[in-house]
Parts: structure tokens; C-alpha cells; sequence
């Protein structure tokens, strides 16, 4: 935790001792605590921000929380399927996804990117373990009937059968989901991963939802919008303020508030320690979402 150490260096020691009281007056508050966190592809683009994210969650599985993994991997699958020289389009923020590009998908997802950070966490001492939403019918879809557009093996999720993460959890590991499906009829389906996120969060009764993303938040006209409730983050859709990979993510939201977890919050993953900062001190540096 050197850097951590360096970080805090320049500080008056009554400075410390708010910060450290602060600290861990949440760390009991969190004990035992499930927080949901969607690793958005779009945060996993530079490599220092991969290894201090995995330094945060290891350090949060041994302060006693329970954290929980869902990534997405939009940008990887993206330059994947080009690299095969095929092409891919997003309509309402999904991606079209015809049979090659569900093979890729799944190929990018559940295996590079997932044992990635499944790497980066065993590399930091914790225990990752990566899970498709295949392992142990985690994750059971069906397709998505899109108004207008055959969307193709975009899946919509039926149930979701968490025994799975609550054993790995009661066990000390860390999960690592990838947003892949299965239907009853045996195809394999690619979901959005804000969606997979905050159904998981519900199933596991989460304590908070944290979504980790390129942006500083919800921004409207190059402004961060720190709070709003669901009326206005309807009305910001509406209005197109809200709009392609942002809406997966704040409908997510709505969903988790809605049924029972506790909090929503998007924050930026291009910042060392974003995931430490949101809970551990009292000032949120993202957008909280509130019902
Ligand atoms: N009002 C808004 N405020 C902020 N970002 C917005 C807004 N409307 C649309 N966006 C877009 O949403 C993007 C974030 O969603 P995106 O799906 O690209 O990333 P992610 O969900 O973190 O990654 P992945 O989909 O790979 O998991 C932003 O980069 C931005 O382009
Ligand atoms: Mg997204």
C-alpha cells in the first residue's frame, strides 16, 4: 500500500486523523457488506487503472466487505470483431449481435477480459475466481424482443440464481462476472453488462452499486450532475441529455433502487482509487443516483 502511504504524506496529522476517523466509521458501516461493481470497458483502457483497481477491491475483500465483479469489455469486443473483419453497430446503446459476433463476444468477455482482472486481483494477494453467467445457471436469459430492430443474440435476463457467488463469497473469493446468458433453449446470449450488474445486485440484496465508467458521471452541457432522482433522470433521457452507453447504466440504476439495494452510484474509472474514494470518504466525486 505504498501509495497510499506517499498519498496521504503531505498531510497536517490532524489532516490524518479526520481522514482515518472518517475511513473507518464507513469501514464498519460496510463489514460484511455486498457492493456490486461494474467494471465498464471503458475504464479498463490504461494499465495503471487496472492494477489500482484490483489493488482496491483486494484491500476492500480484507477489510470484510464482499465486493462483487461485473465487467464489461465494449471497446475489446469492438476492436475484436473489426479485427475479424467484420462490422458492428449499437442501436439504443445495444449491440447488434449476429452468430460470429456472439462467438467473439463470449471468446473477449469470458475469456480475455475476464481472466484478466482475475489475474490482476490473484497478482494483488486476493482470491478471484471469473464466472460466465453460464456458471452454475448464474445467469438465465432470453432474447431481447428490441420494438423495431432484430437485435439478434442480445439476451434480456429471465432469473438470476446467485447460490454460486454467495458460496464463493461465504468462501473468501472475489467473483468476477462476465455479462454473458444462457437461455432455456440452450443459446448462449450476450446482455448488456449494467443490466447483468444490477439485476446481480438485487439478487444479492447489495448494499450499494457502484459503476465504474470514462466519465465523471451523469454530464449535462460538460457539467458532472452530482444527484438526481428518477423522475429527472427519466426526463434526461427523454430529452437525449442521457443517451447510447448511459442508458443501460442509469435504467440498471433505477432497477437496483427500486428492488431493494441500497445505493447507485456511477463514478469515473479513469482516476487511481476511484472505487476507495466513493467509499471511504463522505464527499462522492461521481453521480449518485436517488430514488
Ligand atoms: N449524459 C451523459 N453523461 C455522460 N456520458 C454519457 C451521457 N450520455 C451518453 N454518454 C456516454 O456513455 C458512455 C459510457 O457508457 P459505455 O457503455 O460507453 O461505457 P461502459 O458501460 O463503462 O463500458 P462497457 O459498456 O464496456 O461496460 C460515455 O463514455 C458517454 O459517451
Ligand atoms: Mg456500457
Amino acid at each position: 500500500m505504498e501509495l497510499q502511504k506517499e498519498q496521504l504524506s503531505h498531510l497536517e496529522p490532524a489532516e490524518k486523523r479526520q481522514v482515518l476517523i472518517e475511513a473507518l466509521s464507513y469501514i464498519q458501516d460496510f463489514s460484511q457488506k455486498i457492493v456490486v461493481i461494474k467494471y465498464g470497458g471503458a475504464a479498463m483502457v490504461q494499465e495503471e487503472f487496472k492494477v489500482s483497481f484490483a489493488r482496491d477491491i483486494v484491500l476492500l475483500r480484507s477489510l470484510g466487505m464482499l465486493p462483487v465483479i461485473v465487467h464489461g469489455g465494449g471497446p475489446e469486443v469492438t476492436a475484436a470483431i473489426k479485427q475479424y473483419g467484420l462490422e458492428t453497430n449499437f442501436i439504443d446503446g445495444l449491440r447488434v449481435t449476429d452468430l460470429p459476433s456472439l462467438k467473439i463476444s463470449e471468446m473477449v468477455l469470458s475469456g480475455t477480459i475476464n481472466k484478466e482482472i482475475v489475474t490482476n486481483i490473484n497478482i494483488q494477494g486476493g482470491h478471484g475466481v471469473g464466472l460466465s453467467g453460464k456458471d452454475g445457471h448464474l445467469i438465465r436469459a432470453k432474447k431481447l424482443k428490441h420494438p423495431g430492430t432484430d437485435l439478434g443474440y442480445v439476451g434480456e435476463i429471465e432469473q438470476i440464481n446467485p447460490e454460486l457467488i454467495l458460496t464463493l463469497l461465504d468462501k473468501q473469493y472475489i467473483p468476477v462476472i462476465s455479462p454473458i446468458g444462457m437461455g432455456t433453449d440452450g443459446n448462449t446470449y450476450n446482455i448488456n453488462a449494467d443490466t447483468v450488474a444490477s439485476h446481480i445486485g438485487v439478487a444479492l440484496k447489495a448494499h450499494k452499486i457502484i459503476f465504474l465508467t470514462d466519465v465523471l458521471g451523469i454530464m449535462k452541457e460538460d457539467k458532472l450532475i452530482s444527484e438526481v432522482n428518477q423522475k429527472e433522470t427519466l426526463d434526461l433521457i427523454e430529452q437525449g441529455v442521457i443517451s447510447g452507453g448511459m442508458v443501460p447504466k442509469v435504467k440498471g440504476m433505477l432497477f437496483s433502487l427500486e428492488n431493494g439495494v441500497g445505493s447507485a452510484h456511477i463514478i469515473s474509472g479513469m482516476d487511481a482509487h476511484a472505487v476507495i474514494s466513493e467509499l471511504f470518504t463522505d464527499k462522492g466525486t461521481g453521480t449518485k443516483i436517488i430514488s
